[in-house]
């Protein structure tokens, strides 16, 4: 297949967006830019668009989708109307006044109207409406439904950039629309209304502090930072090793000092037995690293800018064929809770603490 390739920087771009739109109509497949991470879009309501979204990104086809909305009251369509589901509806209002658009996905009962191929067999529907321009006028004129797992295949970092969909997509999908860099850079929070006190399945940008302000008392699925639980994620895309680099990524914690000493230890034995090395570091410690390639992720006084640039930093790595890496810790609370679960993962939790 060949894969187009279109620039759209404007919401208003409208020759982009018909075309686009067209494709998802037809049932193709259209990556898009959001504000988390490029998603990798085929309609949610139609079964074999899903078929296609799995098959184009080699994932298990038990991992569900999430369906991505345009406006709020199009979630009526596709979650059950039951006494239970329109009291979790009452919650999914409030928080989406709060949080929507923007990067929040929702956990609710589905409907009849979307397809089991779409919620991987599950009974539930997951639900975010994206806060980006390109991405919501595409999403309605694909037809108001739209499924959009991140567009990288199964197992690579989620792609921030137009050119890593690309990598991993070329050839397999319909459509490439490069809107520019993301603003975030990982995937969105996502929180289960099904049960109660609601549950944090997966941390993000919305932290569980914020939505504890809407909605008073919130659950953490027990295994976004630990791995020794034995307990299978309520996500079902969470227990697969995500995000994972070719080579072997430790991550060390403690003392800045005494985790640059310790890196720089490290990387001496692995250069010495010719191995290619890298590091994650941060602004204020990235000088003082001796590595093949020492990358910044950012400001630890803007955690933020971490964030955007994890995964970029893991491609790169696999890039330039790194065998050894090593990534500084980040806090656990905020944005930290969101990087440190994808860089444990990254990492096989593999974790030095000094
Ligand atoms: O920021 C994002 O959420 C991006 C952009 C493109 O919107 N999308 C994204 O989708 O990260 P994906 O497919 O890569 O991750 C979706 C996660 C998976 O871990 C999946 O198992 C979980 O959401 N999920 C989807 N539906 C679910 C459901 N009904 N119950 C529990 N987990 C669900
Ligand atoms: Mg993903």
């Amino acid at each position: 297949m060949d894969t187009k390739w279109i620039t759209c920087m404007e919401e208003d771009d409208k020759e982009c967006l018909e075309s686009a739109g067209e494709i998802l109509r037809s049932g193709g497949l259209v990556a898009f830019p959001t504000e988390t991470v490029y998603g990798l879009g085929g309609e949610a309501l139609n079964p074999s668009s899903s078929e296609k979204i799995y098959a184009a990104k080699g994932r298990p086809s038990d991992n569900p989708l999430i369906v991505h909305i345009c406006k709020f009251e199009d979630i009526y369509r596709i979650v059950a109307d039951t006494p239970e589901s329109r009291e979790m509806l009452k919650v999914a209002e409030k928080l989406a006044h709060a949080f929507w658009p923007g990067p929040l996905t929702m956990i609710l009962p589905k409907s009849d109207e979307v397809p089991y191929e779409t919620t991987g067999g599950l009974s539930t529907v997951a639900v975010r409406m994206p806060k980006h321009k390109t991405a919501l006028a595409l999403i309605e004129k694909g037809g108001g439904y739209i499924a959009a797992p991140s567009a990288n295949t199964s197992g690579r970092p989620s792609p921030t950039l137009a050119k890593h969909v690309k990598e991993d997509m070329d050839g397999r999908i319909d459509m490439i629309v490069d809107g520019g860099e993301v603003g975030i850079g990982i995937e969105s929070t996502i929180v289960d209304l099904t049960v109660e006190p609601v549950q944090i399945l997966r941390p993000g940008y919305i932290t569980a502090a914020m939505i504890s302000q809407i909605v008073g008392k919130v659950d953490m699925d027990v295994t976004i930072l630990s791995d020794a639980s034995g307990q299978t994620p309520r996500a079902p895309g969470m227990k697969y090793r995500h995000y994972a680099p070719k080579g072997e990524l430790t991550i060390v914690s403690g003392k800045q000092e005494d985790v640059v000493k310790y890196i720089n230890q490290a990387l001496k034995k692995a250069r010495e037995a010719g191995l290619k090395t890298g590091v994650i570091a941060t602004d204020e410690t990235k000088e003082q690293y001796e590595a093949d390639l020492v990358k910044t992720a950012g400001s630890r006084q803007d955690e933020a800018t971490v964030a955007k640039s994890l995964y970029g930093i893991l491609r790169d790595f696999d890039e330039e064929g790194m065998q050894v890496m090593y990534s500084e810790s980040f806090p656990l609370d905020g944005i930290g809770q969101a990087i440190m679960n994808r860089l444990l993962k990254a990492a096989g939790h593999h974790v030095i603490q000094l």
